[in-house]
This record gives C-alpha cells, structure tokens and sequence, in this order.
C-alpha cells in the first residue's frame, strides 16, 4: 500500500527526515488558530497509508488538532491513518491515586483507539501498565526502543570506566539496555516523588561512582528535578563529572539552564520533542519499525 507522511510545522525536520528514511513525499498539514481559540486543519489529499506525525508533548491542544487531521485524512482518500507520536503525553495517569481524578492514559487511549488505525511511539512512559497495546486495544500498536540508538550516540563520549546510573527501579530497563551494547556497568537509585518538582532519591551503591564520569539515563527529563536529585548525591559520593542521556526531554530554557547549572553537561536526547537536547535522530528506528510492521 502506498503512504504519504503529514506533519505539522513545528516537527517538519523530523517528519522530513522520516520520510527521506521511508522514501515518501511529506505534506504539511496546515493550521489556522481563529480569535476565538479554535483551530481550522487542513490535509492534502491522501491515498493508501497516510502517516500523521505528530509528538504529543504540551498535548492539550496538539492532540486535538491530531484528531482532527486524522480524520481530514480519512475523508479525503486515506486507507488508514497512523498516528506517529514520537512522544505520546498523557501515559503517566494509569490509575486515579486521589478520589475524583481522570485516568488520562485510558481517556487518551480510547480516542487514539477511535481515530487512528495504529499508534506508533518511542518509549511510552507507562510504569503499571505492562504494554502499549493495553492502552489501544482496538488498533495496532507499535513502540520503538530507543536504547540502540541513544547507546550508538554515546558510545563516543563514554569510557569504560563510566558509570550508567538510573534514577529508580523504572529506570532499570533503559538503563540496562543502553548499557548492555557498550559494556558499561549501571546502578539505579530508589526515588520517591514528593511534589511535582520535589523527589527523594537514595543510591544504595553510591560509593561504586567515586572517580568516575557518570552518565545518568532516564525515559523522561520533564522538570528536571529528578536528574539534579541525582547529581547532587553522585557528585557528593566522588562523581568526576556528570552527564544525562533520556528518550524525551521536555524540559523548557529555564529548567534545562538549571540543569546545567546543577553541573549536568551535557543533557542528551532524543529529537521525539524538538528543543537544544534533542540531538539524537529517531528516523531510522521510526521508520524501521513503520517498515517490519507493515505500515509502510
Ligand atoms: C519517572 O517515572 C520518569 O522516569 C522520570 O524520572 C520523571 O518523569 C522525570 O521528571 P522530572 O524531570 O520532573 O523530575
């Protein structure tokens, strides 16, 4: 089946880089904000696959305007229509932790489930929930892990004396899989979140840092909190220097700027959310995964 890729303007190098990777032609899709705070979306023509990428940081209004061009898409001759968010907000709420709240991932899930045809993403930041395809049960679900990626985009600056360190137990996986690749040893620490941009953190296996660079590696960088958390007491245990790697930095200029004034430098990222870390492209992964499953 054939695919055309549409992307809206603040992840065209993205999108344009996906599409030269999968070989399609890549339209824009165009938005107008009325006064009023409305969005008019408009699609080119489609025909067969139509690839809609789109990353759901800052999701309120982006996931609506999505749903919107998903279903532009199908009204104007797509098959099917493929939600690519390289990153896909909303996943953290899997359960209601206080009386009265929404469960956001399941909210957010069965409209994905109703619009699209298939979801692909990277990492999705799901902790209770055992995968992606639970979250849209209707459709096809693909994640694409972006440990090779990030361990091949580090392997020039690591050596084989540093130290991979995770922030808790829900680190493990990534960091053991960036890990794995160039043969580094890694901890993780045990957290627990106070606030929104408050968290304890305690590494048991600290002492193992001293001397040594530590890269630390997360899914997610959002306030940044949890990261200093950490730099604070590996640099404490002797750490020589830091750096962070993660699949998603959402972090913004003025909590990237205390990052570094933390003394974490560099801060690494993916390109699923356009911003000064995102350095390391998740083309050819995405489009590997579009491929093998049948989407492109
Ligand atoms: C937690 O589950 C995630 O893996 C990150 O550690 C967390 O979301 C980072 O948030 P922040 O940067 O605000 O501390």
């Amino acid at each position: 089946m054939s695919a055309t890729l549409h992307y809206f303007a603040e992840y065209e190098a993205q999108a344009q880089a996906l599409a030269e990777a999968l070989d399609v032609r890549a339209a824009a899709v165009s938005v107008h904000a009325f006064p009023d705070g409305e969005s008019l979306v408009r699609v080119t023509p489609a025909s067969g696959t139509a690839l809609l990428v789109r990353s759901l940081d800052n999701p309120n209004t982006k996931l609506l305007e999505v749903v919107l061009a998903g279903a532009a898409l199908h009204a104007n001759g797509a098959d099917r229509v493929v939600l690519v968010a390289p990153y896909l907000g909303y996943m953290r709420q899997d359960k209601a932790f206080n009386p009265g709240e929404a469960i956001s991932q399941g909210v957010i899930g069965r409209i994905i489930d109703e619009f699209f045809d298939a979801l692909v993403t990277v990492d999705p930041h799901l902790h209770r929930t055992p995968e992606l395809q639970s979250v849209v049960p209707k459709i096809m679900a693909v994640t694409v892990s972006a440990a090779d990626t990030i361990a091949a985009a580090i392997r020039p600056t690591v050596s084989r004396d540093t130290l991979l360190v995770g922030p808790d137990a829900e680190s493990l996986p990534w960091v053991a899989q960036v890990a794995a690749p160039l043969g580094l040893e890694f901890i993780v620490g045990e957290k627990v979140r106070r606030a929104d941009r408050k968290v304890t953190i305690a590494f048991p296996q600290a002492p193992c840092a001293r001397g040594r660079p530590v890269m630390l590696v997360d899914d997610l960088i959002s306030s940044g909190g949890t990261l200093i958390a950490c730099a604070d007491l590996l640099r404490r245990a002797g750490a020589i220097s830091i750096a962070a790697v993660a699949s998603h930095c959402l972090a913004g200029a003025a909590d990237l700027a205390a990052l570094r004034s933390a003394g974490i430098d560099p801060v690494l990222a993916t390109d699923t959310v356009p911003g000064p870390s995102a350095s390391i492209s998740m083309a050819f992964p995405l489009a590997e995964a579009l491929h093998s499953n049948g989407l492109a």
